[in-house]
C-alpha cells in the first residue's frame, strides 16, 4: 500500500501525543492527534448548546463544523471553522465534557472518516482512543501507552497549571477517571487495546527512551 500508519492509543494523559509528536518529527511523518478533533467538536457543541439527546441538531452540527489540523514547527493548530481554538480546546471546561460528546455515534463516524481519509496515502502517525481498533485496524505498527495513575495526573496537573488554570490535583484525578471511564465503556468504538498492539508502559521511562523504543519498532517493520 506504500504508506505506513503508526496508530497509539491508550488512557488519558498517558504521554501519547508527546510520544507520536516526537516520533513524526524524527520520522518526518504526519502527526494527527485526534483527540483535538473530539474536543473541536465538543467547544463548538458547548457553545451552541447542542443537547446530546437532540439527533437532529446533532446532525446538523456535524456538517457545520469543518475541523482542520494545520502542522506548525512545534504543535498542531487546531481550526475550527477557521478559527483557532487550539487553546480554547485545553481548558478544563472542554475535558469535563468531551467524553459525553466522543461517544455519540454520529459524532464518531464522521471523525473517523475524516481520520481515516487523513491516513489514506500519507506516512502518518495517529493518537487516540481506538486508532488501532477501528480507524486503522490494519495499521503497521500499534502501540498501547500506559502509565501509572498517579503520574498521569501529575502530569496533567502540571500542564494545566503551568497555563495558569486554578484547579486541584483532586479534580485532575476525578476528570482522568471520569473520561477513561466513558471511554472505555461506551458502546461505540470503546478504548481498547488492539490484540496486535505493543504495550509500552512509560511510568519509569523519559522522552528519549520512549521514543527510542518506538522507532526501533518503526524500523523492524518498514
Ligand atoms: O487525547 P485527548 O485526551 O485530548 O482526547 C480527549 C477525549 O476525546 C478523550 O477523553 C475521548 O473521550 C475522546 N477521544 C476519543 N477517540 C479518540 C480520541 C479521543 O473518543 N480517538
Amino acid at each position: 500500500k506504500g504508506n505506513f500508519v503508526i496508530a497509539i492509543d491508550g488512557f488519558s494523559s498517558c504521554g501519547k501525543s508527546t510520544v507520536a509528536k516526537a516520533l513524526a518529527k524524527q520520522l518526518n511523518f504526519v502527526f494527527v492527534d485526534s483527540g483535538a478533533m473530539y474536543r473541536a467538536v465538543t467547544l463548538y457543541f458547548q457553545r451552541h448548546q447542542i443537547s446530546l439527546t437532540d439527533d437532529a441538531a446533532i446532525a446538523q452540527a456535524i456538517q457545520d463544523i469543518h475541523i482542520d489540523l494545520v502542522p506548525q514547527a512545534d504543535k498542531i493548530q487546531v481550526l475550527l471553522n477557521g478559527e483557532d481554538i487550539s487553546d480554547a480546546i485545553r481548558t478544563m471546561e472542554v475535558s469535563e465534557y468531551v467524553s459525553e460528546v466522543s461517544a455519540i455515534k454520529a459524532v464518531r463516524k464522521a471523525m473517523v472518516k475524516q481520520q481515516q481519509a487523513l491516513g489514506a496515502k500519507r506516512n502518518i502517525v495517529m493518537d487516540g482512543r481506538d486508532i488501532g481498533t477501528t480507524v486503522f485496524p490494519h495499521a503497521d505498527l500499534k502501540i498501547f501507552m500506559t502509565a501509572s495513575p498517579q503520574v498521569r495526573a501529575e502530569r496533567r496537573f502540571a500542564e494545566l497549571t503551568a497555563k495558569g488554570e486554578q484547579l486541584t490535583m483532586e479534580e485532575v484525578k476525578d476528570n482522568l477517571a471520569h473520561r477513561d471511564h466513558i471511554d472505555s465503556t461506551r458502546e461505540e468504538s470503546p478504548l481498547r487495546q488492539a490484540e496486535d498492539a505493543i504495550v509500552l508502559d512509560n511510568s519509569e521511562l523519559n522522552q528519549e527512551e520512549q521514543l527510542a523504543f518506538v522507532v526501533d519498532l518503526v524500523k523492524s517493520r518498514m
